[in-house]
């Protein structure tokens, strides 16, 4: 999968070197690159943003930079390839595991996270004619750059490419995987020693008994859900739920 960033913080992006996504990298999985947008302006200030037509506080950030960025950069893709365009933005539709699932199956996609108040909206307008563009919100708090978002998501989309993470399986029951688990926030983890503190390990866990195992995860998966995000279970069709979990 290839990834672009364009960025007037390049240096933001580092984190992309390390762990998870670093290793995808260095193995190939992953081809990431990110541009410096004020390689694109053409005065001595190597400006890129300006003041709201209409008023208002905070700055804008110019169309011409980007427009100049992307063409150059879509161009740049293979014969007849078009990247998907995720916009961070706290106005755009919510970043869900759904569509981290969607998003890593694309071959190519292209970020744009603004800084100020946001890109004139005449850039988005332009590269929805012809390419798949996602206004993307990774949460309901306004943070000061879309590069943080872009760090998120990206890490969010990495892990589900094939060969990325350790165990194939491990994001089967991560919480919001599609399936059994559908909904349902993660249950509590454990691992040696069997007593830390005085705290031991729930008995089920060590009775190598799978089916128990099983069940004892979606009890304890329901009952952080209800007690956590109620919103999830309200949300859920009541056929999803079997008897067992209605007593819980
Ligand atoms: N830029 C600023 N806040 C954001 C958010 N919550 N999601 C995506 N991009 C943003």
């Amino acid at each position: 999968m290839r990834l672009d960033v364009v960025t007037i913080f390049p240096e933001y992006l580092e984190p992309l070197n390390v762990s998870l996504v670093g290793k995808a990298r260095a193995r190939g999985q992953l081809d990431v690159r990110v541009h410096d947008l004020r390689q694109w302006t053409h005065d001595k200030h190597n400006t890129v943003d300006d003041t709201p037509y209409g008023g208002g506080p905070g700055m804008v950030m110019k169309p011409e930079p980007w427009g100049e960025a992307l063409d150059e950069i879509i161009a740049s893709g293979a014969e007849g390839q078009q990247p998907v365009l995720v916009v961070p933005t706290p106005s755009g539709k919510p970043f869900t595991q759904e569509l981290a699932v969607e998003l890593s199956a694309k071959p190519w996609l292209v970020f744009t996270p603004a800084r100020y108040e946001g890109i004139d909206r005449r850039v988005i307008e332009e590269y929805a004619e012809h390419l798949d563009v996602r206004e993307v919100s990774i949460g309901d708090y306004v943070l000061a750059g879309g590069e943080a978002p872009v760090l998120v998501m990206v890490e969010a989309i990495a892990r589900l490419l094939p060969g990325v993470l350790g165990n194939a399986e491990s994001h089967r029951d991560d919480s919001f995987a599609p399936g059994a688990m559908a909904d349902l926030l993660e249950g509590p983890v454990y691992t040696k020693p069997p007593e830390w503190r005085g705290r031991g390990i729930p008995d089920v866990l060590l009775s190598g008994h799978h089916g128990k195992i099983a069940r004892w995860r979606r009890d304890e998966a329901f009952r952080r859900t209800v007690q956590n995000r109620p919103d999830l279970i309200e949300r859920t069709d009541p056929a999803a739920f079997d008897k067992k979990d209605r007593e819980t």
